[in-house]
């Protein structure tokens, strides 16, 4: 059989992405759909943290008069000063979510949690309300204890059993998978826990990353056959794991630098990483649920579905080496995943 060359997919949904704000904000949010989505489950690690229904709301408008063909899904920084009256204030707002960053592990995440005891009360009335509680799945590194980038997300995944036989009907997203050891433990619980999947952890282990800093992000990519269980849940076309990108771009400067800020930025071709990558995985037929389909099934939102289809088609694009922007007092640059490389497929 000949190799089809177009593909008609609905518009993605990425439900793990950060847009930032100010002139990262304008710079970014534009892409999305130039990289196939019209869903974005949007992050809320800014500086100050969006902690409040009220700070989620003026950010969400802020996108939304960026760029209004996007469905804004927004998130609550987990902190000690959440409240479940905030939370059903959030939830009657419409906000989906609160994302909970262990201490000291990730960008921006000083004021995460170490111990989720505390947060019980806001856990049940989020389970309650219907809210989905986004787990950054790793524990902070702690070389007397054992504990390094390579087994931080392996050591955090009791946290996650524990908290959904706490709380069963709780949804419980854990974010960016990277480990064969969490595939395995998100299978084994119920059909309230989801796993997000990123596509830069679909293509990368420790080498591609280890003294390369635009493909340097937390959860480090791991060894190869974590990533094998990755590509071999999206094979099986599992529909708890979905795409959740994590594209977090930060400026060049801070990436080519002694200490490089973690993240991957894929946004703007997002679509088509995942497309060349199933292509070379032999399972384009589940790019579909994995890219559209599930996690709006999980998350039970039918937002930008109405919209008419995308296109792929075949190619020999070449992801651009940065992505630039003019601001008032210089330009702003980022450098994407893949840059100057040549991918498979592209948006039409
Ligand atoms: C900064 C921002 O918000 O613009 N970072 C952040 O939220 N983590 C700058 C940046 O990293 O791009
Ligand atoms: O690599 C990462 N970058 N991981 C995160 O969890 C946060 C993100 C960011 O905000 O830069
Ligand atoms: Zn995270
Ligand atoms: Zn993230």
């Amino acid at each position: 059989a000949t190799p089809t060359d177009t593909l008609t997919l609905p518009y993605a949904a990425d439900f793990h992405v950060h847009l930032r704000h100010g002139d990262m904000m304008r710079m970014v949010t534009p892409t999305l759909r130039s990289g196939g989505v019209n869903v974005a489950y949007v992050m809320p690690n800014l500086v100050p943290p969006i902690k409040t229904t009220e700070e989620a709301l003026r950010y969400k408008a802020e996108l939304e008069a960026i760029e209004p063909r996007v469905t804004y899904l927004m998130t609550l920084y987990l902190t000690p000063e959440l409240t479940p009256e905030e939370i059903h204030k959030a939830a009657a707002a419409g906000i989906a979510g609160v994302k909970s960053y262990p201490r000291g592990v990730t960008t921006n995440s000083d004021a995460g949690v170490e111990s989720y005891e505390i947060y019980y009360p806001v856990f049940e009335a989020m389970e309650a309300c219907g809210m989905v509680l986004n787990l950054h799945g790793e524990v902070p590194s702690d070389a007397d204890k054992g504990v390094c980038v390579l087994n931080a997300e392996e050591k955090f995944l009791p946290w996650l059993r524990t908290l959904h036989e706490r709380f069963p009907r709780l949804r419980i997203v854990l974010e960016h998978a990277t480990t064969k050891a969490a595939v395995d433990m998100v299978k084994s619980l119920g059909d309230t826990v989801g796993c997000t999947i990123t596509a830069h952890h679909l293509c990368l282990v420790v080498d591609d990353w280890a003294g390369k800093p635009h493909s340097f992000c937390k959860p480090v990519a791991k060894y190869p056959y974590d990533r094998q269980a990755l590509r071999d849940v999206v094979k099986e076309g599992h529909p708890r794991f979905f795409l959740g990108s994590d594209s977090a771009p930060h400026t060049r400067n801070t990436k080519e630098c002694a200490q490089a800020c973690a993240g991957v930025y894929t946004t703007p071709a997002l679509v088509p990483y995942l497309a060349a990558l199933f292509d070379e995985l032999n399972c384009l037929d589940k790019l579909q649920g994995f890219a559209c389909d599930f996690g709006r099934r999980f998350y039970g939102v039918q937002a930008g579905l109405d919209e008419g289809a995308m296109t792929l088609k075949r190619g020999n694009w070449e992801v651009p080496s940065v992505y630039a922007a003019a601001t008032e007092n210089g330009s702003l640059e980022v450098v994407p995943f893949k840059a100057g490389q040549k991918l498979g497929w592209q948006l039409q």
